[in-house]
Parts: C-alpha cells; structure tokens; sequence
C-alpha cells in the first residue's frame, strides 16, 4: 500500500525533485506569496520546470495568482528551487498539504527557505509595496504541521523549539540588501475571509504588524527540518479598519506586479549574500 506518511512522502518528492534536476540537489527554497510571481520572474529564467502534479503528494493550488509548479535555476552559484503555487488551510487541504512544498525543498538539499507572502498591514505607515522580513509570528490557525502520529526516524521530536523561526542572521543579510528593510511580526489566521477591524485592533494589541493566511506552518515545518527561514512579507493593503477603503484581492495582486522588480532584486541580493 502507498505511504500516508506526510514525511515519507516528502522524501519521495524530494528524490523525484533532485532526479529531475539531472542529480543537483538545491540548496535554497523561495516560497512564492500571492503577487509575488513577477518577483521570482526579475530572479531570473529558470532552466528547469516541473508540474508540481508530476509529483509525489502535492495537492493542486485552487487560488487566483497561484500556479503548482517547481522552478529550478542558478543564483549566485547556488541551485534554487522556486516554488510556485503554495497551498493554504483555507483551501480545505491539510497541515501536511500546507507544508509538503517546504518540506520536500528541504529534505531535496534545501538549508535554506525563504518564505514570501502577501499580508495586510497594521502600520499605517508602511504603505502598499513595503517589503517587511518577518522577526516572528503568531500562529493563529489554531493547528500544527507535526500533529498527528509522531514523525518517523531519523526526524527530530515534533516539540520543536522556535524561539527563533526566523534568523536573525538572514535578516541581517536582507538588511545588506536594503537597509532600509522593515521588520515585524506576522500573525497567521486561516481566512480566507479577511479581518474585521475589531480583529485587526485585537492582533495590534496582541503584537502583530502584518496579518496573512500563510508562512507560519511551513516556518514551523521548516524549523523542525533546521533549515533558515527567513520570512518577507509585502504589504498589499493597510489592513481592515487601517484601510479607508475595502479589501479586495486583486488589489492584493496589483500590488504584488507594481513591487515585483524591487522584490526580484530583494531575493537575489540575500541569494548572492548568503
Ligand atoms: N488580511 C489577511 N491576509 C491578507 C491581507 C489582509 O489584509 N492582505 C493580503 N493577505
């Protein structure tokens, strides 16, 4: 009978990726958001593609700006793999459907997982193509990727520790590419509805800057693999009641294609100052 084993799994993925890219195993991930396509396009062209269907236990994207494929190509002398098409708990899939893309990256080779995402914004004064690394979060979804039966040898305990999911060392890194870079904390909710602006007033006084429906659980998946995480968020909307006007995602994607050169350039300086 075929595995269930969300890690089994994941290591099947992880040798068909490696295979496919002629036996090269990738040593950075970048994880694409909503709107930030145009980004990993200003990264450059991959040399290699694969259908995320073509794959072992990848569930098929259902949202607008989203596509399930792996990009394969060289940054600054390191293979990176691009995937694009993330899946979220809102699409009625799993924990272990949610973080099977990070968790097949990094068991391919992958010690590094640049996590992008899209997010509403708490500061009003980071306006809509703000790039922010995140410096934690809080994971609101109320679910885990390591629940269920304990992960099978050789992986670590599922009660891993994240005192520091996001490195301070690769923000660091992104600061050299942008000093001006601002950092904050990423509170993730389920959605797909967005906030009310009493939610919103809630996150602010619980310490968010920025609120999303993704990155959390494969920062947690990723941690518990050790890989480095680091997280950026692009503010495509002030969050609900910051905002003057209502939320709406293509507004979300508009905002992705208008900051996409400054964010290919984002990722490929960190990829090149790693
Ligand atoms: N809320 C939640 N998720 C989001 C938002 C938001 O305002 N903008 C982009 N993703």
């Amino acid at each position: 009978m075929p595995t269930t084993d969300p890690f089994r799994l994941a290591e099947q993925a992880a040798s068909e990726v490696v295979d496919a890219l002629g036996g090269q195993a990738p040593s950075v991930a970048v994880v694409l958001g909503s709107g930030w396509l145009g980004a990993a396009d200003v990264l450059g062209v991959p040399d290699t593609e694969l259908s995320t269907g073509d794959l072992t236990g990848f569930a098929v994207p259902t949202v607008a700006g989203h596509r399930g494929s792996i990009r394969a190509l060289e940054v600054g002398g390191r293979r990176v793999v691009v995937l694009v098409g993330r899946v979220h708990l809102y699409e009625g899939l799993s924990e272990a459907d949610v973080v099977h893309g990070v968790r097949t990256a990094v068991l391919a080779g992958c010690s590094t997982v640049i996590l992008t995402n899209a997010a509403g914004g708490l500061n009003p004064e980071w306006p809509p193509g703000t790039a922010v690394a995140l410096t934690d979060h809080l994971n609101l979804t109320n679910r885990s990727p390591l629940s269920g039966p304990p992960p099978p040898d050789p992986y670590g305990s599922r009660f891993v520790d994240l005192s520091e999911v996001y490195s301070a060392r690769l923000r660091a890194v992104a600061r050299g590419v942008d000093p001006s870079m601002r950092e904050g904390v990423y509170a993730a909710l389920r959605g797909p509805h967005y906030e009310t602006p009493a939610e919103i007033r809630m996150l602010r006084t619980l310490g968010a800057d920025l609120v999303g429906m993704s990155t959390a659980l494969e920062a947690i998946a990723a941690r518990h693999l050790n890989a480095e995480v680091l997280g950026v968020s692009l503010v495509t909307n002030l969050a609900a009641g910051v905002a003057s006007t209502p939320l709406d995602h293509a507004e979300v994607l508009a905002a992705g294609a208008a900051a996409a050169p400054g964010l290919g350039r984002l990722l490929r300086g960190v990829i090149e100052g790693l």
